[in-house]
């Protein structure tokens, strides 16, 4: 069992900046709070967990990835409800003036301090007086709400509009949501994954990958009808999962029993949680280290009807690294509601049903004069509109943009025989933060042991995700070892989903220790014989064990 602590911690990150995996962005500039590179190592690791993430949740079956701008236009954030309320408090040391997160300043004395408010957190801190994390001080200045969002401009000058960096993928899904109700034939349940950087101007990130102003975001939003009871093979897990439920508190229990307890709201939540838990062990997260928890009703955010974490305990105790929430379906109706545009799903009803309609249709003595040849089909698409459309309204008609003023369209009640209707799908999103899970495998598969009286680490990374797959080493530097190894290097370089690094410097020992360091699966070694045998040493990391193994028959 791994023993966190402050000290293994500052070895582990000493040791992800020596050797190129996560090191400060810009140092050489003096750096900036909040922002990291994945380096020479760590630019791979990140990759293949990106990858892994989306071929897991592809194998759904029924789920398509596509890629948004991260630049967003105004609107589209004042829609989803993220320019009014996507905001923490913040208050200032009145000594040296370093902002805090209000409620991390209380979080060891409320154990759910995200969900109180302005007042709460004010009166907590004045009786509590929390020390300054930066200078040790206890004087506060006021609490404000700062919105998190990063402003920017498009384009430029007075036409320039103004807009934000995306803090979250889901919007760009929800945005495209007639494209992809398009490619999947009309057909729900179906999801749309994206992978992309997110933006967040954080203001205190002190805890290294943890809080990030700038993050690997990835996000599926799953389209479902809520009137249709889905069934899910639960099956698929058996192993009890530790449970903070809201109002059950730790439990443990199998994810298909809390989802029959009703424990687990909906049941897509339940099976994207035993979704989740996969992708988490696979890519090496331990898993007595994990656990999901569900959210407070008034700690969810502005969009969710239920939330469960999944947080992962490491050297920073437990951090949530996946929300995987219910939308219902608030986005969707907040996008149709700003720009009128229809995003709907179309519901076939088994028997017709005769329904009223309080619609819209066209004034005959306004729209014919307005619309002339066009006034046919501008009624029809009019009587098509949902009832609480707002007008001035511009309709696309062909290749023309019809504006309709008020005066052009009057109310209408009547009953129609109909087979179907229109509705907003619901929407289950797991949400994913990529640097907080790969912070955590590396440091649930970081070991240091002692060998040979030395001090030696190694990263015990699964195959899937390890950021480099084999090195191959000369056991010297002549006699042709080291020309017969760039051979073989360079022939596994160039196959599918290998990644070689080629090694000739220092001792023996100590490039197998280099290659363990940063968790590397397989060595290979070029010695004297491999030049007349044909045969190289296929050394484990996990076991240590070499084999002799033949040039053609390695296996990679
Ligand atoms: P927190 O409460 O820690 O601020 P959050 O509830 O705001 O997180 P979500 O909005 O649910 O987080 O974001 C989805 C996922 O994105 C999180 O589970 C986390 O893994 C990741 N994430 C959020 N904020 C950051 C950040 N500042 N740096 C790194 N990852 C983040
Ligand atoms: N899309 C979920 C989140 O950012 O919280």
């Amino acid at each position: 069992m791994v023993e966190f602590s402050s000290e293994r911690l500052a070895r582990l990150t000493g040791m992800l900046k020596r050797r190129g995996v996560i090191l400060p962005a810009f140092e050489i500039h003096g750096g900036a709070a909040g922002l990291y590179d994945f380096g020479p190592v760590g630019g791979r690791l990140r990759n293949r967990v990106n990858q892994t993430w989306i071929n897991h949740w592809q194998s759904l079956g029924n789920v398509v990835e596509i890629s948004c701008p991260t630049v967003t236009p105004y609107p589209v954030l004042e829609a989803s409800g993220h320019v009014g309320e996507f905001s923490d408090f913040l208050t200032e040391c009145k000594k040296c003036g370093e902002a805090s997160r209000a409620d991390h300043l209380i979080e060891a004395i409320h154990p759910n301090a995200e969900s109180l408010s302005k007042d709460e957190l004010g009166a907590l801190i004045s009786e509590n007086n929390p020390p300054c994390p930066s200078c040790g001080e206890s004087e506060w200045g006021q609490i404000e709400a700062q919105n998190l969002m990063f402003n920017t401009k498009i384009g430029a000058g007075s036409s320039g509009r103004q807009g934000f960096l995306r803090p979250e993928t889901a919007q760009g899904m929800f945005t495209s949501f007639t494209s992809i109700y398009r490619h999947f034939r009309e057909r729900l349940p179906f999801g749309a994954l994206q992978t992309g950087k997110g933006y967040r101007n954080e203001i205190s990130p002190r805890q290294g990958m943890i809080r990030l102003r700038e993050f690997n975001m990835a996000e599926l939003e799953y389209f479902i009808d809520p009137e249709v009871n889905t069934v899910h093979d639960f099956s698929l897990w058996n192993q009890e999962v530790t449970l903070i439920a809201d109002k059950e508190g730790e439990i443990v229990m199998t994810l298909g029993d809390a989802v029959e307890k009703g424990i687990i709201r909906h049941p897509t939540v339940g099976y994207f949680m035993g979704w989740t838990m996969d992708f988490l062990l696979n890519v090496g997260i331990n898993p007595a280290h994990l656990r999901f928890r569900q959210h407070e009703s008034n700690e969810m955010a502005h969009y969710a009807q239920d939330c469960w974490d999944a947080e992962i305990r490491g050297s920073y105790g437990w951090v949530e690294c996946v929300g995987i929430a219910h939308r219902g379906c608030y986005d969707l109706t907040a996008h149709e509601e700003a720009t009128g545009q229809r995003l709907r799903a179309w519901r076939t009803f088994s028997e017709p049903k005769v329904v009223e309609i309080n619609g819209w249709t066209t004034d005959g003595a306004k729209a014919g004069p307005a619309f002339r040849a066009l006034a046919g089909q501008v009624k029809s698409a009019v009587e098509e509109l949902p009832p609480e459309t707002k007008f001035p309204f511009t309709l696309s008609i062909g290749e023309s943009a019809v504006e309709i003023l008020p005066e052009h369209v009057k109310r209408v009640q009547r009953s129609e025989n109909v087979n179907g209707e229109w509705f907003v799908p619901h929407v289950v999103e797991p949400a994913f933060g990529i640097d907080r899970i790969i912070w955590h495998l590396l440091d649930h598969s970081y070991s240091e042991v002692e060998k040979s009286g030395e001090d030696y680490t190694l990263l015990g990374l699964p195959e899937l995700i390890a950021p480099v797959d084999v090195t191959v080493l000369p056991l010297y530097e002549k006699d042709g070892m080291d020309e017969l190894a760039l051979i073989i290097h360079r022939e596994l370089c160039g196959k599918k989903n290998v990644f070689s690094v080629y090694d000739a410097s220092g001792s023996i020992g100590r490039r197998y220790a280099r290659a363990d360091e940063i968790g590397v699966p397989w060595c290979i070694t070029v010695d004297h014989d491999s030049l007349s045998d044909n045969s190289v040493t296929l050394r484990s990391r996990d076991t240590g064990e070499q084999t002799r193994v033949l040039i053609n028959a390695l296996p990679f």
